[in-house]
């Protein structure tokens, strides 16, 4: 752990910055601490479509992190800062690999060093794609942690590495500052958070290729076969957005146990295949519009579906044992339950479309 004795302590009346805080996982941290939080917020974005609320307390201001003075500007002002601008959809990793770069790194370099020269609270988003691949002896019920797990990237012509390696760059630049410069900080990897308002539905209001989640939506909202991309057989771990809000919250308000940490958020109870997430989700919009045609599931090759130099993770389930430990937090919310306020969610957004 790196260590650092000049702490600062977050309490009212403090101002904590938000950069990045109109995406998804942002807007929903920003919602939860205006409603039980007494700070200061700026949120920092390009857009602010999922984040309607006005609030006394609450300065949007919209830029992007790159535009002159900004980075500056906020790292004097705020006793915090939240670093959560990323490119950080799959799709991108292997078509606009050197945007994934700047975006990741190059972009957060200055953020991290003025962080540190200033002395300011950093809280970094990072990802559990650092982790990268499998290790040759995974075995099914083994985790990934944050103490001893090795990050394991595929050659550099899978592209798709190109964004858990710039992350990880961060990573040890942050950590660095923290060892050697006294930065505070705290890095969490997020686990397949998944929530109301995540990605956007393509075709729809955005084009390419969001995550999973967005892409099954549409399918279901659209009468189309859900793609299963090498049948749907890897796996991942779901956590609902206000199991990893509370993380989030107990990260802020305990900044002396969560000094120089780098913490796992999921939920390992929620290890499914792909394709058993698509079952579910099909089984609910069953439940929701009995009278409607059975959805179908189609298996596509992951390059037909991403184009070449995709490369995927078979499985992902986080150790948690360290997010216990620090945060006194445990995730609740099941697969199950998390799924029909979020289907909910697009359904009454976008409604089903014209073709049904
Ligand atoms: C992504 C991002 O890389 C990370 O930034 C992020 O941290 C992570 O999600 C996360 O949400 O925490 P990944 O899990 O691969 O990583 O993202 P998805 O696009 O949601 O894909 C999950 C799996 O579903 C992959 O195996 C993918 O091939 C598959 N998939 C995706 C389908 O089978 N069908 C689809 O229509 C879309």
């Amino acid at each position: 752990m790196a260590q650092h004795t000049n702490q600062n302590s977050t309490h009212p009346g403090r101002r904590i910055c938000v950069l990045g805080g109109g995406g998804f996982l942002g807007s929903h941290l920003v919602a939860r601490l205006l409603r039980t939080s007494p700070y200061q917020i700026e949120v920092v974005d390009t857009h602010f479509d999922r984040l309607s609320m006005t609030s006394p307390r609450l300065v949007k201001t919209q830029s992007s992190v790159t535009e002159q003075g900004v980075i500056d500007r906020v790292t004097q002002e705020s006793d915090v800062v939240f670093s959560l601008t990323a490119l950080c959809n799959p799709s991108l990793y292997n078509t606009q690999p050197l945007q994934v770069i700047e975006e990741n790194y190059t972009h957060l370099v200055p953020l991290v060093e003025l962080c540190s020269s200033r002395q300011r609270r950093l809280i970094h988003f990072s990802t559990c794609e650092v982790y990268g691949k499998n290790p040759p002896s995974h075995n099914p019920q083994q985790t990934m942690s944050e103490q001893t797990s090795p990050l394991l990237l595929g050659p550099v012509h899978k592209e798709r590495w190109t964004y858990s390696c710039a992350k990880q760059l961060l990573e040890r630049l942050i950590w660095a500052h923290g060892t050697h410069r006294q930065l505070p900080f705290t890095i969490v990897r997020p686990f397949n958070v998944i929530g109301p308002q995540m990605d956007y539905l393509p075709g729809i209001d955005g084009e390419g290729v969001p995550r999973v989640l967005a892409c099954f939506i549409k399918a279901l909202l659209s009468s189309e076969p859900l793609q299963l991309v090498n049948g749907g057989v890897n796996r991942r771990s779901f956590i609902y957005i206000d199991d990893f809000v509370d993380a989030i919250v107990q990260i802020l308000e305990r900044p002396r146990r969560c000094q120089g940490e780098i913490i796992n958020i999921g939920n390992p109870a929620n290890d499914v295949s792909i394709k058993e997430l698509a079952q579910h989700m099909v089984e609910h919009y069953r439940s929701r519009y009995p009278d409607h045609p059975h959805p179908s599931m189609a298996s596509v090759s992951e390059r037909q579906f991403y184009g070449p130099g995709y490369d995927d993770v078979e499985q992902r389930i986080p150790d948690i044992t360290k997010a216990q430990q620090l945060l006194d937090w445990e995730p609740t919310t099941s697969l199950r339950a998390m799924l029909p306020p979020i289907l909910e969610d697009y359904i009454n957004r976008y409604g089903l479309s014209d073709s049904r």
